[in-house]
């Protein structure tokens, strides 16, 4: 069943009196549970890409459908809630809220739903990501891995059936981007969840179902040998 459906998206930025044209007649199919990895050069266009899968940016044409909704179909009202509810994002930066507690941070997404059971809620996600002990810390306290662990667990708590990271290891060294990275995709797998995840690392792409380069504004998809015939290769 398909759970992301992206059609002929073109977006383009102007610059002065110049267009810079970054996504062109782009199309993506997601299937539910699938892992889908984007790579591509720095200035390529994947952060705009999942900014209009999310809904935090609106495409100048083309149709992005999450599950049944059109997203065109609704206002910008409708869209915060429906990502709210719908779509977990994981950022490189990890956009914590510096002044809330670990806690807080991941309760702000239950509270914003009107969630009754938000801090119940929040306490399961961080014992999940193993940081119940950091609960009370703030960003500022906690590494660069307990952040982005955080920002795992408040894009988890809503129970978003699908998810977006945008280069999640990318701020992290590669021994705790490695495992951070583990903990995201056990997470993800046992939830069943879709996950469309921009990377450099060329070994956490090879860990995803399907692998994607985004090049000249559209999506290429990797074709790999089956792993029968790769041991010849
Ligand atoms: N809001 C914006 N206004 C103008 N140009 C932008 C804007 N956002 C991104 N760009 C430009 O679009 C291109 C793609 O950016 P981005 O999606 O961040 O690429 P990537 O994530 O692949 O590095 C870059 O050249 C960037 O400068
Ligand atoms: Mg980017």
């Amino acid at each position: 069943m398909s759970i992301l459906s992206l059609k002929n998206i073109h977006k383009s930025y102007s610059q002065g009196s110049s267009t810079l044209s970054i996504l062109k007649d782009l199309e993506l199919e997601v299937n539910q549970g699938e892992i889908v990895a984007i790579t591509g050069q720095s200035g390529a266009g994947k952060s705009s890409l999942l900014a209009i899968m999310s809904g935090i940016d609106r495409p100048d044409s083309g149709q992005i459908i999450v599950g049944t909704t059109h997203l065109s179909s609704l206002n910008e009202n409708e869209l915060t809630q429906f990502r709210g509810k719908n779509i977990g994002i994981v950022f490189q930066q990890f956009h914590l809220v510096p002044h809330l507690t670990a806690l807080e941070n991941v309760m702000l997404p239950l509270e914003i739903a009107g969630d009754k059971r938000a801090e119940e809620k929040a306490r399961q996600s961080l014992l999940n990501v193993g940081l119940e002990a950091r609960s009370n810390h703030f960003p500022s306290q906690l590494s660069g891995g307990e952040c982005q662990r955080v920002a795992i667990a408040r894009a988890f708590t809503t129970e978003p059936e699908f998810l977006l990271a945008d280069e999640p290891s990318g701020s992290l060294d590669t021994a705790t981007g490695s495992q951070v990275m583990d903990l995201l995709f056990n997470e993800v797998k046992r939830r069943g969840m879709t996950l469309v995840i921009v990377t450099h690392s060329e070994d956490l792409a090879l860990k995803c179902s399907r692998q994607f380069k985004l090049s000249q504004g559209k999506l290429i998809e990797s074709i790999r040998p089956p792993e029968s015939i790769k041991g010849n290769l």
